[in-house]
């Protein structure tokens, strides 16, 4: 089989067994969830295809899906049998500093051999992930991720009807393994990042769902790949949003254009009620070929209440007040075809040696990567305001940590979405707004993983 390495692969017809399996949750006697950062092999393209060497959590990519109650305490035990230091963020979830997860700004990274405890409370329903916050360019693309699904008080899909979709892409080689070696080039950290030529769904490539006629399902759909906007067609699925990166819409529309593109580390959940003899399918449409990475065999009569789903509960987030609000203006600059003057790294004027040996190309207001000193700093319950141009030739991602925003209309007015997440297309510019309620040092990047290492990261403080 020869596999391309342009856009993504042709379906093959082998593919893995049908449903993803579920992974073992290990529990400790002191109540405390065992996650262990390993090398692990698994099967990615089809069982006729030798295993891909992953980096996972409890020997499978992606790790156990973790379910708790909204309010609940999350107790995990990351245990590092990598050769590398780890750690772990838990993405999207408003969390006690201490417990982000970011290496070299909320804790020291777990050396191999060594092991960390977090503990905090998941104050929103709704689906969140968690993945390697420690050079995640390299430890996401090999495989350390997984879903975080907070539920509400009273669920409106049993376990049966509520679907997690981990969508991940993969670079593979020609024997249909995950090949590392483009990881750290400098072609993909100045261009649009690491971009794989396959695509899987839970750790297994297309799989099939079977869904029953006539009843309501909730499928959580999250964007783990490194660098990859998806662009999913909405007309095979015939969906109704309920709510993106975790937080609820106060009332669910239907999946329209708009609402196609999912960036790295985005969620969007969806309804869908299948009609009996209508298969649903997942199709990629990015690439020149479209590329159906999942499906879902619709089985039975019609039979089904049919009720169509109702809003989620709202999360309690603190409503922006834009005109009391602290401005920030970040301008987004750098990258291939794009503007490397005036670039300070380090505290220095970035070099052709820098370029070089820390592939530093970007910059957030003419600084490359982490200053000493945050991009803000605010009191605690101040609303901000960011003004964000993207003066680069590739999208962005814009990824706040701690706190959830709402985006600005040209009206000043906040929407009536909440994200964690936002694309910016090339030129194109944005205001967020929040309220800075979280007390401590919180990282503020381009979820765009090789762009974020190779300089679209910064911080900033809420005192
Ligand atoms: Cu998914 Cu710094 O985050
Ligand atoms: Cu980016």
């Amino acid at each position: 089989m020869a596999l391309s390495r342009r856009g993504f692969l042709v379906a093959s017809a082998a593919t893995l067994a049908a449903t993803p399996g579920a992974i073992r949750v290990a529990w400790a006697d002191d109540g405390f969830l065992e996650i262990t950062a390993r090398p692990a092999s698994q099967k990615l393209f089809s069982n006729d295809n030798p295993p891909s060497d992953l980096w996972t959590y409890n020997g499978r990519s992606p790790g156990p899906e973790l379910r708790v109650t909204k309010g609940e305490r999350v107790r995990v035990r990351l245990i590092n049998e990598l050769d590398e230091p780890t750690s772990i963020h838990w993405h999207g979830v408003r969390i006690d500093n201490a417990m982000d997860g970011v290496a070299g700004l909320t804790q020291q990274p777990v050396p191999p051999g060594e092991r960390f405890e977090y503990d905090f409370v998941a104050p929103d329903a709704g689906t969140y992930w968690y993945h390697a916050h420690t050079k995640s360019w390299n430890q996401v693309a090999r495989g350390l991720y997984g879903a975080l699904i907070v539920e509400e008080h009273e669920p409106s899909f049993d376990n049966t009807h509520d679907l997690t979709i981990v969508i991940d892409d993969w670079q593979l080689d020609e024997q249909g393994r995950f090949d590392p070696s483009g990881l750290g080039s400098l072609m993909e950290w100045s261009h649009a990042g690491r971009l794989g030529n396959w695509l899987t769904v839970n750790g297994t490539s297309i799989p099939n769902f079977m869904l029953n006629a006539g009843e309501p399902y909730r499928l959580r759909l999250i964007n783990v790949c490194n660098a990859r906007i998806l662009e999913i067609d909405p007309r095979p699925l015939r969906a109704t949003v309920l709510a993106v990166d975790g937080q609820p819409l106060a009332e669910p529309e239907p999946l329209s254009d708009k609402r196609l593109r999912l960036a790295p580390a985005q969620r969007i959940d969806l309804a869908v009620t299948p009609k009996a003899g209508r298969n649903l399918s997942l199709v990629e449409i990015s690439a020149r070929q479209p590329f159906t990475f999942a499906t879902f065999a619709v089985t039975g009569s019609d039979a089904g209440s049919g009720a169509r789903a109702a809003a989620l509960p709202a999360n309690l987030l603190a409503d922006p007040d834009p005109a009391a609000a602290h401005y920030v203006i970040l301008d987004m600059t750098g990258g291939a075809m794009g503007d490397l003057t005036d670039i300070t790294y380090k505290g220095k004027p970035l070099t052709v040696t820098d370029i070089r040996e820390t592939g530093q190309v970007w910059a957030f207001n003419g600084i490359a990567n982490l200053a000493d000193e945050p991009l803000f700093r605010v009191r605690r319950g101040k609303t901000v305001i960011v003004e964000m141009s993207n003066d680069t030739a590739f999208a962005h991602a814009m990824h706040t940590h701690g706190h959830h925003f709402r985006i600005l209309g040209a009206d000043g007015k906040p929407g009536a979405e909440w994200r964690d997440t936002l694309i910016l297309e090339q030129s194109e510019k944005a205001r967020i707004a929040f309220v800075a309620d979280n007390p401590g040092k919180w990282l503020f990047h381009c979820h765009m993983l090789e762009h974020a290492a190779a300089g679209m990261s910064t911080w900033f403080e809420v005192v």
